[in-house]
């Protein structure tokens, strides 16, 4: 697929488009991040083992079907392409199926994020942009939670993603060719504005995407996961973020580290947090639709508050939010829900 030439981003060298390698491209973020690579002009390859993502999610570049445990292909892939950055979305997400079943998510997580590692050191990539969540902060001493903060994380999911900053953070120590940004993600919600993608996981778990397909009549109830959390109103706390923004985020931590920029981690939120009460709430406005909710026991590995204190990355990368509004985020969801499901029914 050939893409329109965006503006800068032809290399000093030869004048070729940056070419950038994106893991996990086919994915709700991934493929946000690949559309907008694209329309800034890069030139994207998308490696994903379709286990969560899919192939009508690919709008822009080529996509090569493969896993990052295959460190043959993965190898390959590289040395054909010649990235001169890698963006590392392809992992497990839910937090919930980490505390069952841990093995998976070091695994997957962890491990695999070892072996591309290992093909970007072989292959001479020098940049690299990890897919890092707020997860690994566990349960802060302090909201909102600032970069410097310990990491502590209380679930598996939280403890794979620090396992790999760790990789990355003594890789760049070690090597001075080697240089990296972590965005640590708060809550991630919405789509892209022309709904042509968003969230299109079979189980979703994640508590907007939940409400919405309730709303929907796709399932009976929505439960509230603790309502005796020491917050406001009893529920937990997050920081939601519009996919776009976060998205956008990515291409600014590219441009830092092209431009010569240093590794660095930035936290990746609005600075404002909404209670579960408070987005169910919001749900119901945005749809006027009202579903019948259910008061539950908590679920296990939720942290009760986490809000992103976004100084850093307002100062440390050129990224402004433009979509930040809980009620915009959850219409924005809304329209793609209803797109997704006659989607799946044609
Ligand atoms: N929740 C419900 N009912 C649901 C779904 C969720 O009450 O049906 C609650 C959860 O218990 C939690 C809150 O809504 O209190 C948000 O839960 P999500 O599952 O939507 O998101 P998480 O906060 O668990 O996790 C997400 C990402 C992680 C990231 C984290 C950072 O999946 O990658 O945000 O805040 F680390």
């Amino acid at each position: 697929m050939t893409v329109p030439q965006g503006k800068g981003m032809s290399s000093a060298a030869g004048g070729r488009r940056k070419r950038v390698l994106v893991t996990g491209g086919a994915g709700y973020i991934g493929s946000h991040v690949v559309r907008q690579l694209g329309e800034q002009g890069y030139e994207v390859l998308v490696y994903d083992n379709l286990s969560t993502g899919n192939d009508w999610a690919v709008l822009m570049g080529e996509l090569v079907v493969g896993d990052l445990a295959d460190s043959d292909q993965l190898r390959t892939v590289m040395d054909n392409f010649r990235p001169d950055a890698v963006i590392h979305f392809a992992a497990f997400i839910e937090v919930g199926e980490s505390v069952r079943n841990p093995l998976k998510y070091f695994r997957n997580n962890s491990a695999n994020a070892l072996n591309l590692l290992e093909s970007c050191r072989k292959c001479g990539v020098g940049a690299l942009i990890f897919s890092s969540t707020a997860a690994v902060y566990g349960i802060p001493r302090e909201n909102p939670v600032c970069e410097e903060a310990p990491l502590a994380p209380i679930n598996p999911y939280g403890a794979s993603k620090a396992m790999t900053e760790r990789f990355l953070a003594d890789l760049a120590f070690a090597d001075d060719g080697f240089r990296y940004v972590s965005l640590r993600y708060f809550n991630v919600a919405s789509a892209d504005p022309q709904g042509r993608i968003g969230q299109a996981y079979r189980n979703p778990t994640h508590l907007i995407t939940r409400a919405l397909k309730t709303a929907l009549g796709l399932f009976p109830r929505l439960e509230i996961f603790g309502t005796d959390y020491p917050t406001p109103d009893g529920t937990c706390v997050r920081d939601y973020i519009h996919v776009e923004d976060l998205a956008a985020a990515h291409l600014a931590a590219l441009s830092h580290l092209f431009g010569g920029g240093s590794s660095d981690v930035f936290n990746c939120g609005y600075g404002q947090g909404y209670s579960v009460r408070e987005v169910v709430k919001a749900v119901k406005e945005v749809t006027g639709i009202d579903f019948p909710v259910v008061e539950s026991p908590r679920r296990e590995g939720d942290p009760p508050v986490l809000i992103a204190a976004n100084e850093k990355i307002l100062r440390g990368l050129s990224w402004r939010p433009l979509y930040d509004d809980l009620r915009l985020i959850i219409q924005g969801a809304w329209d793609w829900e209803k797109t997704y499901l006659e989607k799946m029914r044609n």
